[in-house]
């Protein structure tokens, strides 16, 4: 019974998948974030929601910004985009998440910041424990 249910439930999750992806990948909802294993983490991970940013109107190829809208959306970390280890340059991990570019998490939350809007800027505010 419980075995039916599970798969019930999880041919609901398939085709609710499939009708949303129609038009490309969908969004995953709230993911954590943290570095790939390559890179060593130390500060706690971060949690990032794509709905709270979706009500926010930032657009899909704000932070996707290397994404056509219709393949695969790579993650930060891939081959060749923000791989490096250390902090300097536009291709280190670091860059992804806190250049000074409003399609970066930081960047960006700075920017509305100056505008009014209340969006996280202190490390502990995303890096909470
Ligand atoms: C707006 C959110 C946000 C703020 C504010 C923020 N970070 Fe991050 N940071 C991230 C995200 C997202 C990542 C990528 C996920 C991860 O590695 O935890 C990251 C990754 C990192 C990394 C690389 C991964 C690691 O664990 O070593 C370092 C170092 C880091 N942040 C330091 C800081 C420091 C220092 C501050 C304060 C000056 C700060 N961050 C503020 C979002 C933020
Ligand atoms: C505010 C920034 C931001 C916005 C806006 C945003 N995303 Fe994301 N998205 C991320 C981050 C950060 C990740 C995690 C990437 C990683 O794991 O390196 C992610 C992951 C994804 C993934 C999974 C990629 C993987 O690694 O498998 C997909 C698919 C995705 N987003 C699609 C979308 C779509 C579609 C939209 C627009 C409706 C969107 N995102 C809007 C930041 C954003
Ligand atoms: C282009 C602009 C932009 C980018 C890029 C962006 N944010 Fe935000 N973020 C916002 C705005 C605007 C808000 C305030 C939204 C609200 O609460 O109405 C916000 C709010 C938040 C909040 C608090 C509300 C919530 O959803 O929990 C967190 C946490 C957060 N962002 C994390 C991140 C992380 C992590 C990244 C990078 C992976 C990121 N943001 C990238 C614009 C941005």
């Amino acid at each position: 019974m419980q075995r039916s249910l599970t798969i019930t439930l999880t041919l609901l999750a398939v085709l609710l998948a499939a009708s949303l992806s129609f038009a490309g990948p969908t969004a995953p909802g709230d993911l954590l974030l943290a570095p790939p294993a390559a890179l060593k983490a130390s500060k706690p991970s971060v949690a990032f929601s794509h709905a709270g940013h979706a009500k926010a109107e930032v657009d899909c190829r704000t932070c996707h910004h290397a994404w056509d809208g219709k393949e695969g959306v790579r993650s930060c970390a891939a081959a060749g985009c923000h791989d490096l280890p250390g902090k300097q340059g536009e291709r280190t991990f670091y860059a992804a998440f806190h250049a000074k570019a409003d399609r970066s998490c930081l960047g960006c939350h700075k920017t509305v910041k100056a505008k009014g809007v209340s969006a996280p800027v202190g490390c502990k505010e995303c890096h909470a424990k």
